[in-house]
């Protein structure tokens, strides 16, 4: 395709069957998080950057190389969302009272400057919840299953759920501390930029791909090791209520997710299908300061681009596109206004009904039915005008009928 014509790198044009999936997709959301009692909230695309600066954390990815952040023309810092929670978070906060105690979810547009490769785009969409709570283990363990729940609903199945506590946040500045004493033995193994980076945010060491690196970690203490027992026994009460609700999960010690928010637990769903991008979902339990509140919360978001490729790579079959509705064939061009009202009438009574406004040949009439994905063709020219009748013509069967137009319209 010539460059004229292309989006922008990592950013994509979605049309047909994908709008298709998509719509399932959100349709069969919105009938699940109904069902849970969340109600849905649409918050701006565009936010005050210190709504993500504040809350995702200074030494983030997102934060330090991939938001799309500009002044507008009231010279104001702006930020295209990276991610929902802060937004919404910032959005419960703004309810006082009723916003401490709430469950939303949302579906949206995000986006994140990233090197674009398969299963990784920049602007993606989320399809998410969050449910403003102090901790509780029943709180996140119903807020996996309902995870679980939708993507059983969309017919997604052999996910695997790995999970974690990052502790309390009382626990997190003895995580730090223990972690960092811990590597002072392989101090020689760093640059003094990487020795930097580790004491900024050490936990996200701990999620390093790099072979030299991954040497070290499993060497290192597991985080579990510097956490209270309290924080301990929430994790095992999370993974048990799971168990009774017959939910499998893994424990991983080495998950720290990419995002500052987060304490207590904390998993990722990934699906084999998706190679080297295979998270479909993220969440977990966090504590945002937003303006002069901070707020608790438990809540996940899962990336619809790889819920689609997960279901494509699961042999969805998305060209069966069932047939329906009517394309009108109109024969001389007194016909086409006469059968723009017929559209009109049949439309308001609920039928998907298209037609040419210009006068074109039986043949490509047919064909524009056919692109239409037209289950029947209505046929009326100045003979059938004269005697206020229409053929009605079956495409997939090819069986024909005269109705008078009083009887036809009566049957939709
Ligand atoms: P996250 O792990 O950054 O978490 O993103 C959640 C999901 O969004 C990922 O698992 C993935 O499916 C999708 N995703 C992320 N980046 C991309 C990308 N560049 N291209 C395509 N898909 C992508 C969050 O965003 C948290 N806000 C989740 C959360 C909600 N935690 C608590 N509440």
């Amino acid at each position: 395709m010539s460059n004229d014509y292309k989006p922008l790198q990592g950013m994509s044009d979605i049309f047909g069957n994908d709008v298709h999936i998509f719509r399932e997709i959100e349709n069969i959301a919105h009938r699940v998080f109904d069902n849970y009692g969340y109600s849905e909230v649409r918050t701006p695309i565009l936010e005050k950057s210190d709504v993500f600066l504040h809350t995702l954390g200074g030494t983030s990815d997102i934060v330090q190389k991939e938001m799309y952040n500009f002044q507008d023309r009231g010279g104001r810092s702006i930020v295209l969302r990276p991610e929902g929670t802060a937004g919404v978070v910032r959005f419960l906060a703004s309810r006082g009272e009723a916003g401490l105690n709430d469950k939303v979810y949302y579906l949206g547009p995000m986006f994140r400057c990233e090197r674009p490769q398969a299963g990784r785009k920049r602007q993606f969409h989320q399809i998410g919840v969050e449910q403003t709570c102090n901790p509780n283990p029943l709180i996140d363990a119903e807020v996996i299953a309902l995870q679980c729940e939708l993507l059983h609903q969309w017919g997604i199945e052999n996910i695997r759920i790995k999970i974690n506590s990052l502790g309390s946040l009382d626990d997190q500045v003895n995580i730090r501390f223990g972690l960092l004493e811990s590597l002072e033995p392989y101090q020689n193994n760093f640059t003094k930029e990487e020795i930097e980076r580790i004491h900024k945010n050490v936990l996200r060491f701990l999620d390093s791909k790099d072979e030299k690196y991954r040497k070290i970690i499993n060497k290192l203490p597991s985080i579990q090791s510097f956490m209270s027992d309290e924080s301990k026994e929430y994790l095992e009460k999370v993974i048990n209520i799971l168990k009774s609700l017959d939910i499998e999960v893994e424990c991983n010690q080495n998950l720290v997710r990419g995002l500052d928010y987060y304490n207590h637990t904390v998993w990722e769903i990934t699906h084999d299908s998706l190679g080297s991008q295979n998270a479909l979902a993220g969440g977990g339990r966090y504590t945002i300061d937003i303006g002069k509140r901070k707020i608790d919360g438990v809540g996940f978001a899962m990336g619809v681009e790889r819920i689609l490729s997960a279901k494509q790579n699961a042999k969805y079959d998305i060209n069966d596109e069932v047939k329906q509705g009517y394309w009108i064939i109109s024969l001389g061009s007194t016909a086409i206004l006469e059968n723009m009202k017929l559209a009109r009438m049949l439309r308001n009574r609920g039928a998907k009904v298209g037609m040419d406004l210009e006068e074109k040949s039986m043949k490509s009439q047919l064909r524009r039915a056919d692109r239409f994905n037209a289950l029947k063709v209505i046929i009326r020219g100045d003979n059938e005008l004269n005697n206020d009748i229409v053929i009605i013509k079956d495409l997939d069967n090819h069986s024909q009928e005269e109705l008078t137009l009083k009887n036809f319209i009566e049957s939709i």
